[in-house]
């Protein structure tokens, strides 16, 4: 067993780079250098970089992509993508491409209610605890404003502060249940600091208090976090067009394919191995534009998967109607996203990416982000219920392959002119590289 480090943060980049390469590593020297072979020759970007987060040893790469021709409210977007799946981005454009010339997409943002809570236990009168939660409501406004100052003057700030009763769901425990609107920011950091400051705030009238019985003993704080539960903060993305517009295609006609999407949807809604890998195919979009665009992808991914399982089970993100001759597709999905603060006015590439987004305020973003989403998995499903996904994957997959295998330029240019008109297999790209090789 190895031993355990003390200090580990406190070795500079160098002697940290060193000690995990000559214990965790086969080849130390390589491995020195393939860290280093991923340091960015700007000294200055590559600190900033450093600062992100802690014990940084270099850089690690994903593609930027762009998705051209979203036709979104009116306006065309190309669309910044960061992801490392193949076919991601190919199959966004596609879908672009095609409601491009059937109206575009449409957005609705439905709220923009951000949530955060105070976790306390409480044991006692739940009546006096109401009684002493009105009588002192008003000081977590005041003994936040050097906080809410700047976000107030811009429009936003807190919005509620509520006493909950929790205790059916687990004994004596209460939360302060916060509101906020936080404008163009994630708000994260504004958010929990508030919080604190309630607590802060909670505890000190506890001690003071007249109403309560056993003062500062009455409450225990257990902790204040904001939620990345944000039901209220949602958007809505959709694509309309007359049956006979959607065209036949891959052997089917367009009502056909209209129906296998409905049915597809209707699957995903009552079956939850289907509904994970229908929703997954979403967050190729979602989460590949948030990554672009310098937000936390963790935070979308958890509030939309509880989002999806909000009715008891969990279900598909998007749905899909016929009505009236007409095929409707759309997506409601929950998004706490910021174009102001975080990384989005520190990491190079993610205020390009706001750039070439137009600038977009917070709400727009939303839109765009839910639109990702739902363009990838009409792209998905559109596949899955025609040709199946493999055909057009393996296409796209192929250069993986022929990476892997060493294939040199001229190989690569070959061969993917080859699979123009073959189905590309791993096999079948073993079989023809070897053959090309023996030729
Ligand atoms: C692959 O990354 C995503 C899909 O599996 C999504 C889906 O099945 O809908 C193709």
């Amino acid at each position: 067993m190895r031993l355990p480090i003390e200090g580990f943060s406190k070795l500079s980049k160098d002697e940290k780079i060193r000690w995990i390469a000559e214990r965790y590593t086969q080849d130390p020297e390589a491995s020195i250098s393939l860290i280093k072979t991923y340091w960015n020759d700007d000294r200055k970007l590559q600190q900033l970089h450093d600062e992100f987060i802690e014990n940084t040893l270099t850089n690690y790469y994903l593609p930027l992509g762009i998705a051209p021709n979203f036709l979104i409210d009116g306006e065309t977007y190309a669309i910044p993508m960061a992801i490392e799946e193949s076919s991601v981005v190919a199959a966004a454009s596609k879908a672009a491409k095609f409601w491009f010339s059937r109206g575009g997409f449409k957005t609705t943002v439905l709220g923009t209610e951000k949530i955060g809570q105070v976790h306390f236990m409480y044991r006692g009168d739940k009546e006096i605890l109401q009684e002493f939660f009105t009588a002192i409501k008003p000081k977590f406004f005041d003994e936040t404003t050097a906080i809410t100052k700047n976000m107030v003057a811009r429009g936003g700030g807190i919005k509620s502060v509520e006493l909950r009763d929790k205790t059916e769901e687990l004994e004596d425990y209460f939360q302060l249940h916060c509101t906020f609107d936080t404008l163009d920011a994630m708000g994260a950091n504004f958010i929990n600091s508030c919080l604190e400051q309630f607590a802060k705030t909670l505890r000190k009238e506890a001690s003071q208090s007249q109403i309560l019985p056993n003062g500062e003993e009455s409450i225990e704080v257990v902790m204040s976090i904001l939620s990345n539960y944000v039901p209220k903060c949602l958007v809505r993305a959709e694509v309309s067009c007359p049956i006979d517009d959607l065209g036949a295609a891959s052997g089917i006609s367009a009502m056909e394919f209209a129906e296998k999407m409905v049915r597809a949807v209707a699957i995903a809604n009552v079956e939850p191995h289907r509904a994970v890998t229908h929703n997954k195919g979403i967050m190729n979009g979602i989460d590949a534009v948030v990554l672009a665009t310098g937000n936390d992808f963790r935070a979308v991914e958890a509030g939309i998967h509880a989002y999806a399982a909000r009715q008891g089970s969990y279900q598909s993100l998007t749905q899909a109607r016929i009505e009236n001759g007409n095929f409707h597709f759309w997506i409601e999905i929950p998004l706490a996203l910021g174009t102001v603060g975080g990384l989005t006015s520190l990491h190079p590439l993610v205020k390009l990416a706001l750039e070439i987004l137009q600038h977009p305020n917070a709400k727009q973003l939303m839109g765009i982000v839910a639109v990702a989403g739902l363009a990838q998995n009409f792209a998905a499903v559109q596949s899955l219920v025609t040709t199946g996904i493999q055909q057009g994957h393996m296409k796209m997959h192929l250069l993986n392959i022929l990476n892997q295998l060493k294939a040199s330029d001229t190989e690569k240019k070959q061969l993917v002119e080859y699979f123009k008109k073959h189905s590309a297999t791993h096999h079948a790209v073993v079989e023809a590289l070897d053959q090309l090789r023996g030729s």
